[in-house]
């Protein structure tokens, strides 16, 4: 099963069709996705399914072999100015402090132009958004590494955009900063309305977070199911909603699996091969 476009509303980003090889060989097939305004999709799967790749095609920093893109309408061949990203090391500047990092970038010629007294506002705002309104004047080697983290989502969030590009954001920090992270992220969303496509290879945190989950599978990677969360926030305070999902999330992948390491014989191969669709 592929992706589906939304019906209510026009979608942020969209992509149709995306087909992607590295050297000839295929990494990505027949991917549509589509991202809705203030929506947080994950993008979830294991390690080497393409989710990197998919989320640089559709930021726009690499092209696809075939297929077709578009961001706030518009046709898209390049990183978008209302886009921003953020991965999993924070890639801070060591010699500019907290506000020089969060307004780098900011005076760029494809973003727009700003006044000093904007900019100045621009990153101050981020920077009280993450929290870290009292070590705006510190170097990043003061920084523990959630705070590292906070800056980058600052950085991006000083562009004001329409979408985040959050590529394995908190997978580098311990379980109790990631918690936190994870909450500050969808607090965020609500608070600027940015849309989140998130990459994951974390099953609850794509739960915690997402309005929708995206499961990808590999070789070549290609979307294998979706769901929309039916889950009220704060997520962990419907445990047993939480675990019907990431039951429903395993048993998907271990069909997969299945597919994948039990060919089909000609007896058995409705057995083997039923559509993803029965784990609904
Ligand atoms: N620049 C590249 N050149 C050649 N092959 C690449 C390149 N980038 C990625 N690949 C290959 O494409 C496939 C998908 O890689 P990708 O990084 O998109 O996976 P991923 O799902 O993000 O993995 P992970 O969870 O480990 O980050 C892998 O087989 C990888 O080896
Ligand atoms: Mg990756």
């Amino acid at each position: 099963m592929s992706g589906t476009f939304p019906h209510d509303g026009a979608p942020l980003l969209e992509a149709r069709g995306i087909d992607v090889s590295y050297a000839g060989k295929p990494v990505l097939a027949g991917i549509d996705l589509a991202v809705r305004p203030r929506e947080i999709v994950s993008l979830l799967g294991a390690s080497g399914c393409g989710k990197s790749t998919l989320l640089k095609v559709l930021a726009g920093l690499i092209s696809a072999d075939h297929g077709e893109r578009r961001f706030l309408g518009e046709p898209l061949d390049a990183p978008h100015p209302r886009s921003a990203l953020v991965f999993q090391q924070a890639g801070l500047l060591p010699w500019l402090d907290v506000a020089g990092n969060v307004g780098f970038g900011l005076d760029f010629k494809h973003q727009p132009a700003l006044s000093a007294n904007q900019r100045h506002q621009r990153v101050a705002q981020a920077i009280e958004a993450v929290g870290l309104s009292e070590h705006a004047r510190a170097f990043p080697a003061q920084l523990s590494g959630g705070m590292a983290q906070r800056v980058a989502i600052a950085r991006a969030l000083a562009r004001q955009p329409a979408l985040l590009f959050a590529d394995e954001p908190f997978s580098a920090l311990d379980a109790i900063t990631r918690a936190e992270m994870q909450l500050l992220l969808t607090g965020l969303v609500q608070r600027w309305h940015t849309a989140v496509l998130l990459v994951t290879h974390d099953i609850d945190e794509a739960i915690l977070t997402a309005d929708r989950i995206v499961l990808m599978s590999g070789s070549p990677g290609r979307i294998l199911h979706e769901w929309e969360v039916p889950i009220s926030r704060p997520r962990d305070a419907a445990p047993q909603a939480f675990a019907a999902l990431k039951l429903e999330i395993l048993a998907a992948l271990r069909q997969r699996h299945n597919n994948i390491t039990q060919p089909a014989s000609s007896e058995n191969a409705n057995e083997t091969r039923k559509p993803l669709d029965y784990v609904r």
